[in-house]
């Protein structure tokens, strides 16, 4: 399936919903990896916004990118829970043993913050990390 027939097939799971701009905007950056600036015009068009409008929520929140990143990507929460329980010391160790090949992206709340520090792997969450299994983890992507 092509690009465009594959925005059409997202377009067409969320038409006539309400609000829609969110799920589209979701489903496209996990479709594609980012939300470029084509299908920033292509969403604009489809929900008759303007392209400053879909931009805006695009760079206003942290799901989304304007470039697809091919490194796997290991989600930290950095959030205030999670700074409690220590994660702030762990990121040194985790960004070194990252390097240029992992992305350690910050998050804020993994909903798990009574077990932090937590990250997120695609669907799957790790809760208790402590330095040795965050930079095992890191190896493990
Ligand atoms: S603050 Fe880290 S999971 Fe909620």
């Amino acid at each position: 399936m092509n690009r465009e027939a594959q925005l059409e097939a997202i377009f067409g799971a969320f038409r006539g919903t309400e609000g829609p701009l969110l799920p589209i905007l979701h489903e496209v950056q996990h479709t594609f990896g980012c939300v470029d600036p084509a299908a920033e015009a292509t969403i604009a068009h489809e929900l008759n916004l303007s392209r400053a409008e879909v931009h805006g929520v695009v760079s206003f929140y942290h799901d989304f990118s304007a470039t697809s990143d091919p490194r796997p990507c290991i989600e930290l929460c950095r959030a205030e829970a999670c700074q409690a329980r220590g994660v702030e010391a762990l990121v040194p160790a985790a960004e070194q043993a990252a390097g240029t090949r992992v992305k350690l992206k910050t998050v804020y709340c993994l909903g798990l913050c009574s077990v932090g520090p937590a990250a997120r792997v695609g669907e799957r969450v790790h809760a208790r990390l402590d330095s040795a299994a965050l930079i095992k983890l890191v190896h493990s992507v």
